[in-house]
């Protein structure tokens, strides 16, 4: 059975409706038996670190010289690459905040994406992904409706199957979402959004 991996980024805990899908999602593949173990990265209980000059600097020197000091600053880089590697499957639910991804989910993007591990560069220069054969499914909760809006407000999805696509390669990315949650929803059929997974 496939392995898989859980990241939630919604600061809402129980009451989280992208939290609710992700679960739903994650529950659906396990009753199938299409993934048996689940590691769960709560990006709110265990917040990504935010870059800085010292960390930026250890993402470009080559592992083999890495000093004891380096080795500890890329600590949660390297334990959420171990997480990535190992799973087949990987189900992401992010509110949608101002338009875009959660600031956790952001945070932790940046602390993946890595020359050299999540992506290298061909010989003209373009870049190629690493991560080969996964699967992402994209939960997205929002308090407005996607058709409410210009076509060019849509980020998230897009931002996620770019970002994965360029510098991790992955390009297999199912979006789902549970939208107008500022609007009066009362209950949300969760089996239904799911209805084609
Ligand atoms: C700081 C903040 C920014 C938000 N920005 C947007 C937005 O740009 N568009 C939108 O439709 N809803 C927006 N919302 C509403 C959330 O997307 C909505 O509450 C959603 O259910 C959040 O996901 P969650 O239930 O998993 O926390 C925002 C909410 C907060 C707290």
């Amino acid at each position: 059975m496939k392995k898989a991996l859980h990241i939630t980024s919604s600061a809402r805990g129980g009451q989280s409706y992208s939290r609710a899908l992700s679960a739903a999602i994650v529950r659906k593949l396990t009753d199938r038996k299409e993934i048996g173990t689940v590691v769960e990265r709560d990006l709110i209980q265990s917040p990504p670190p935010y870059l800085n000059e010292e960390l930026i600097g250890e993402f470009y020197k080559h592992a083999d010289s890495a000093t004891e000091e380096g080795k500890h600053l890329l600590r949660y880089s390297n334990a959420i690459f171990s997480e990535m590697d190992e799973a087949d499957i990987i189900v992401i639910s992010t509110p949608m905040h101002n338009l875009g991804v959660s600031a956790p989910l952001k945070a932790w993007l940046d602390q993946l994406v890595r020359v050299g591990l999540t992506y290298r560069f061909n010989e003209d220069g373009s870049r190629a992904g690493c991560l080969k054969n996964k699967k992402v499914y994209l939960a997205i909760a929002s308090g407005g409706k996607q058709a409410f809006w210009p076509e060019g407000y849509e980020f998230i999805e897009s931002y996620i199957k770019a970002v994965f696509g360029t510098y991790i390669g992955i390009t297999d990315v199912a979006t789902y979402r549970v939208e107008g949650t500022a609007m009066g929803v009362v209950e949300v059929d969760y089996d239904e959004i799911l209805a084609d997974l």
